[in-house]
This record gives structure tokens, C-alpha cells and sequence, in this order.
């Protein structure tokens, strides 16, 4: 029988690949997108084949009927409190009472499982969230990857292409974990398709320390790249609290520094490391390495 996949945020980036990824492998699939979202992102959607509904998240019934006949819901929303909170508890509610009998929240992130609310705000919201799913009548599937690989190239800190530095925290060694955007749509889906899959899928399409990621560097990019020592994860958690501190307006911007600060934290001090992995779960899938995404951007 063909799946029936409803995707929440198709129109999104992740969303995207999550979508392609469910066609590609035979799926049924609705996307549910709102008023307000770009028409050329829906149109897209409708080039690809998939039904696009349009519909307010808070209007409850019309969520249902959106929901009618799905054998799973595929979170893929993105935002604060609001949004992962409070519009996936209303997502779920209604797929409750449509009868579907799967959800795949929003999580998509390193392993929040494992640390306290305060030790990230982004991952707190997740983490209340699941405290709600926890309880709910259907059966849940996390999918748990690390930090999007693709943010490498976007020249952070860890990976500074200009200053040719790997700046860390912390361990040298301390292994992080990775995964491309791609990567986690396909897994995504595989994991939508599959009616067995536990309550949390842990993935890293690569795993690299900072010593690893400057050596890396220098060997692909052919120009050496140092690595910077920043300070201790104590010194790093407290640098985070004065930078919020001083900036409370930034407590309403989804990816605010001090949010940023967090998730490398949350990576620097071992403590969201996925382990173990489910990577050979689904034997379709091909991981994509940093060596690779370094490859391609040195041509
Ligand atoms: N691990 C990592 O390094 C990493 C990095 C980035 C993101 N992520 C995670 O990946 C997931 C998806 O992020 P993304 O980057 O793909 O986000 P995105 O590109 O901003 O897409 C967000 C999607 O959610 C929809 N949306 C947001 N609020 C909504 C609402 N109230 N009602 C209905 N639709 C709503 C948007 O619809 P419109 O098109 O209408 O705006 C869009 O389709 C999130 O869980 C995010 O935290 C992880």
C-alpha cells in the first residue's frame, strides 16, 4: 500500500529535501502550507507532484480534515516557543483525532535527550514539547543528526575559511558530530516509511574533531589551518550568559549569538553527542563526509 505522508513546513529547507526525498521513494505526499508562504515554494511543491493544502495551524479542524488518511504526520516547522511548543501540540492534537497513527516531531538537532531545559533555549522548547508527546495517544520517531554539516561552509569559527582557523573550546579531541541537510531529509523520510522505527533515531553522517577538522582542511584545501584555543566550556558558558545578558532583545530572533553559542557548547563539551548510532538502519542510505563537502568547495 502507498504511504500517505502529510509534511508540516514542506515549503521550508529542510522540508524541501524531506519531500524529495518521501517521492523519490514512492510516497503519497501532502504538504501543508500556509497563506502567508512564498507562491513559488508552493508552486514548486505542486511541480513535484505533491497536494499542497493550505491551511492555518491553529484552526483545528481544518487541520484534521488535512490530516484525514495520513499514515504519518512529518514535522519539519521551524521557530520559538510559539511554534514548537504550542503549533506542534495543536499538529498532534488534530492527528489524534484524525486517527493517524504517526508523528515525526521537529527536532532534527544534536542529542537534547541528554542535557538539562537551561543548557539550550532552542532545545528547551523541544524538550517541553516531547514532555507533552511523551503522553500522547501515537507513536513517536525522533530523528536526531548533530549540526547541519552544510553550516561548515558557511565560514563560522570552527571552520574559518578566511583565517584559516578551526577555533575550539574545551578538548581538541572532542569528537563532533555532523550531518548534510540531504542526509537527514533522506533519513527522514526512510524513517516516515517506516512503521517500525523506535522513538529516537540517532545519525551523524561524519564525525570529526577539531584537530581532525583542521587537519582535514589543510590536507583537501591545500592551505594550512591552525587551530585557535578560545578557552575552557566553563569559560565559554559563562562568556554565553554575559553575551545574553546584554542582549535581551535578542531573546525573540530564532538564531540569536548567544543561541549559536549554545549549540556549540552543547557540541564542545561532549555532553549532546550522539551515541550510538542508527546509521545502518536504512541500507539506502550514502552519508555524505566532511572530506566530501570540503572537496566539493575547493572544486
Ligand atoms: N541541526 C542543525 O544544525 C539545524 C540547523 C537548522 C535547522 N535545524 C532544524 O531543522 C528544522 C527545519 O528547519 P529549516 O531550516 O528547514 O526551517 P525553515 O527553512 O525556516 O522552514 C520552516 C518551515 O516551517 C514553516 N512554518 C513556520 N512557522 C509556521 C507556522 N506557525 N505555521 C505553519 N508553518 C510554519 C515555514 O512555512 P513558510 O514557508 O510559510 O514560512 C517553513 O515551511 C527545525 O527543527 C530546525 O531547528 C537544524
Amino acid at each position: 500500500m502507498t504511504s500517505r505522508v502529510v509534511v508540516a513546513g514542506a515549503t521550508g529547507n529542510l522540508g524541501g529535501r524531506v519531500v524529495r526525498s518521501l517521492i523519490e521513494r514512492g510516497a503519497t505526499v501532502r504538504g501543508l502550507v500556509r497563506a502567508s508562504s512564498k507562491p513559488e515554494a508552493i508552486r514548486d511543491l505542486a511541480d513535484r507532484g505533491v497536494e499542497t493544502i493550505t491551511v492555518d495551524l491553529a484552526d483545528q479542524s481544518a487541520v484534521i480534515q488535512a490530516l484525514a488518511g495520513a499514515s504519518v504526520v512529518v514535522s519539519v516547522l521551524q521557530g520559538l516557543g510559539d511554534v514548537i511548543v504550542g503549533t506542534q501540540t495543536r499538529l498532534v492534537q488534530a492527528a489524534i483525532d484524525a486517527g493517524v497513527p504517526r508523528f515525526i516531531p521537529s527536532d532534527y538537532a544534536a542529542d537534547f535527550t541528554k542535557l538539562d531545559d537551561a543548557e539550550n533555549r532552542n532545545f528547551g522548547y523541544r524538550r517541553e514539547f516531547h514532555r507533552y508527546l511523551d503522553s500522547a495517544p501515537i507513536s513517536t520517531t525522533s530523528v536526531l543528526n548533530g549540526m547541519f554539516m552544510d553550516i561548515l561552509q558557511y565560514g563560522m569559527p570552527l571552520l574559518d575559511f578566511k583565517a584559516r582557523s578551526v577555533s575550539y573550546w574545551g578538548e581538541a579531541d572532542q569528537m563532533l558530530d555532523f550531518t548534510t541537510m540531504d542526509d537527514v531529509g533522506a533519513y527522514t523520510a526512510e524513517a516516515a516509511l517506516d512503521d517500525a522505527a523506535p522513538a529516537v533515531l540517532r545519525i551523524a553522517g561524519d564525525q570529526q574533531s577539531p584537530l581532525q577538522l583542521a587537519a582535514l582542511a589543510t590536507e583537501v584545501l591545500g592551505e594550512t589551518f591552525t587551530l585557535q584555543y578560545m578557552g575552557s566550556t566553563d569559560e565559554m558558558a559563562a562568556a554565553i550568559q554575559s553575551v545574553r545578558t546584554a542582549n535581551p532583545s535578542s531573546e525573540t530572533e530564532e538564531f540569536p549569538r548567544f543561541q549559536q553559542m549554545q549549540y556549540l557548547h552543547n557540541m564542545f563539551t561532549g555532553r549532546a553527542k550522539l551515541k550510538p548510532l542508527d546509521k545502518d538502519r536504512y541500507p539506502r542510505m550514502k552519508w555524505t563526509t566532511v572530506r566530501q563537502l570540503l572537496a566539493h568547495r575547493g572544486g
